[in-house]
Parts: C-alpha cells; structure tokens; sequence
C-alpha cells in the first residue's frame, strides 16, 4: 500500500485544520504502511505567492512543520514537489483526456469565478497537477481533509480516462482517506479553517499570536448563566483536544448554563500551547539546522524521482510518445 499527499507552502506555519484534518494521518500512516511519500506542492502555491523569496520561506515552514508533527524520514519520503520535474508532463498527458466541465465544476475555481476575479489558466489547471502529484507515484491511499475530497473523485476519473484511452494499466486508480472527527476543522469565524478566510489557528506561532486567535473565535453574546449549543464553533475547537469522556462532559456543562466561553477558550489556549510544546522543541531543533533540512528533501526527491520514472515511461510508451 503506498500512501502520499501533499500541503500547499503558503504561510509560516500549517494550522489547526492542516494538523486535524491532514498531517496527524499523515504521521499515523507512515507507521502503518511500507510507502508512505509527502510532499510540500510549491508549484500549486505558485497560483497565490508571487513573491519567490517567500515561496522558499513558506516551503522550508512546511518541511519544519513536517518534521515537527513527527514525519521521520527514516520512514517517510518527504521531498518538495518541484524537484520532480516530471510531475509536469504528467500534467499535460493527463489534460488531454481531462473535460473541460469537470475543470469547471472544480470549487476552486467555482468560487474564484463566482467572486468575480481573473482567473489564470493555474487555477483552472490545479486539479489536473494535483492529480498528476498522485498518479506519478501510483499511490493507492490518500490522506486530506474533506475540502479536497473533490480533487481526489476528479484524480480518479481521469486515471480511468487515460487507462480508457490507452487500453493500458499504466494509472493507479486511488482512494481518499479521511478522517470523520476532523474532516473540516472550522475557523474562528466558523467557516472552514483556512488560510484565504484568515480566521487560522496557527500550530506553531508566537504565544500572543495563538492567544489572539483563540480568544477571537466568534461566540454568541448569551449571557454565562444561559445554556450554550454544544456544537458551538468554540466545543468543536476544544473537543479536537479533549478525550471522548471530557467532551461529554463539557457538552452537559454547556447545556446546563453556568458556563462562560471566556473560560473554554482559556482552557482551549492552554490545551493548544501543551499539544504542540514538544513538536514545537522539535520544530526548533530543525530550525537551527536548514542544512539538514534541505538534504531531507534532497535525498527524498532522489527516491521520489526513481519511483516516478518507471511510471510515466509506463504512460508514454501506453500513448506511444517518444522513441
Ligand atoms: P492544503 O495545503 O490547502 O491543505 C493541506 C491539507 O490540510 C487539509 N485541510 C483541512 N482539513 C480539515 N479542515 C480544514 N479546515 C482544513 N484545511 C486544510 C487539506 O484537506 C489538505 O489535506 N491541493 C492541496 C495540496 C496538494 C495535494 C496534492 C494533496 C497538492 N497536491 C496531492 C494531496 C495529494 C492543498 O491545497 O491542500
């Protein structure tokens, strides 16, 4: 079974729904599965950051907060996506079986139309890169979060179309694997956590950053001694950190009245600082070393690059390119 994904770089640190809904499968799988690849997508950042000097920041965050988290790379392939050159014309094999309806039914790219701004060719191209990511290294398991459910369904599809066209076996159709409890952390404003909505919980940041964030989640104005909706932006939040028997416990505190969100976020703050505090000390240690670091990604573009080749000469000769 080989598994692989991937994170967009785009900021200094991964957040509470990239951990929850992504990178702690990612570090459960690695111990499961022989293969196990996880890359940082540094092309797919290309269609926000423009700016190259933080493209490079944003990818080391990733590779630290990966480390960080607890990708061993005793176990794990961890490499930056662009070092694989490769990946590229995979891309382009796989656009010309890709309809252009299923591009346009992307959410992504939906949204972006929707808000009325200039979409580039990148945007609408994602899913086909994203796929391309996937099939290249004939991955079967694929851990994200609920938001790139999507992507997946569109990878499969085009997987079987150009196995179709070819009358090959030259693709892995594979699976996505996501997590129920945490399929879409929400944000502080209570739509999805993300970094475009700017309502984050970063995993690592300065103490006041993440104190900010926390004390920002939106909350109702209901008085302490009113009952409060157990489902609440800020339960949910607190009950990723909270074992089974706590959560219930806190749902009938909420139900019963007497209970301030003052004093759930407080706890909420304490309880994320605590999570985080050893792969925070791990984070630092990487930090010192970028060298380390950088040779990581390096020896596992090494690997990664010698399991894509076979599979896109597989596709080439299936589509009868090159000599
Ligand atoms: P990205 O970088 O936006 O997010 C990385 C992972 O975090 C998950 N995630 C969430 N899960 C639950 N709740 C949230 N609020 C939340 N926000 C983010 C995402 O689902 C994802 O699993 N297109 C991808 C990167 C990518 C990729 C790939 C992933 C490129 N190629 C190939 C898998 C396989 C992305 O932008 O994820």
């Amino acid at each position: 079974m080989r598994v692989l994904s991937g994170t967009k770089p785009t900021g200094d640190s991964l957040h509470l729904g990239n951990y929850f809904g992504a990178l702690r499968q990612f570090v459960a799988l690695q111990a499961e599965h022989e293969e196990a690849l996880y890359f940082i997508a540094d092309y797919h950042s290309m269609t926000t950051v423009r700016d190259p000097k933080l493209r490079r920041r944003y990818t080391l965050n990733v590779a630290l907060d990966y480390l960080a988290a607890g990708l061993d790379p005793e176990k794990a392939i961890l490499f930056r996506q662009s070092d694989i050159p490769e990946v590229c014309e995979l891309t382009w094999l796989l656009t010309s079986v890709t309809p252009m309806g299923m591009l346009e039914r992307a959410h992504a790219y939906k949204a972006a139309t929707d808000r009325g701004e200039n979409v580039d060719h990148g945007l609408f191209t994602y899913p086909v890169l994203m796929a391309a990511d996937i099939l290249l290294y004939h991955a079967d398991l694929v851990p994200v979060g609920q938001d790139q459910k999507q992507h997946i369904e569109m990878t499969r599809d085009m997987a079987q179309r150009f196995n179709h066209a070819y009358d090959c076996e030259a693709l892995v159709i594979p699976e996505p694997y996501i997590m129920k409890d945490s399929a879409t952390v929400l944000g502080t404003d209570g739509q999805k956590m993300s970094k475009s909505y700017g309502n984050t919980i970063p995993m690592f940041a300065g103490k006041n950053q993440i104190k900010k964030a926390v004390m920002g989640i939106v909350t109702d104005s209901n008085p302490v001694e009113e009952p409060k909706d157990p489902d609440a932006t800020v339960f949910q939040l607190w009950n990723l950190f909270a074992e089974p028997e706590e959560r219930r416990a806190m749902a009938e505190r909420a139900r019963a009245g007497g209970l301030g969100y003052g004093e759930v976020k407080k706890d909420l703050l304490e309880r994320v600082l605590d999570f985080f505090s050893e792969m925070r000390q791990r984070r630092e240690h990487f930090e010192s070393r970028p060298e380390e670091v950088e040779a990581i990604l390096c020896q596992g573009a090494e690997k990664a690059r010698a399991m894509a080749a076979p599979v896109l000469d597989g596709c080439r000769l299936a589509a009868g390119l090159g000599s």
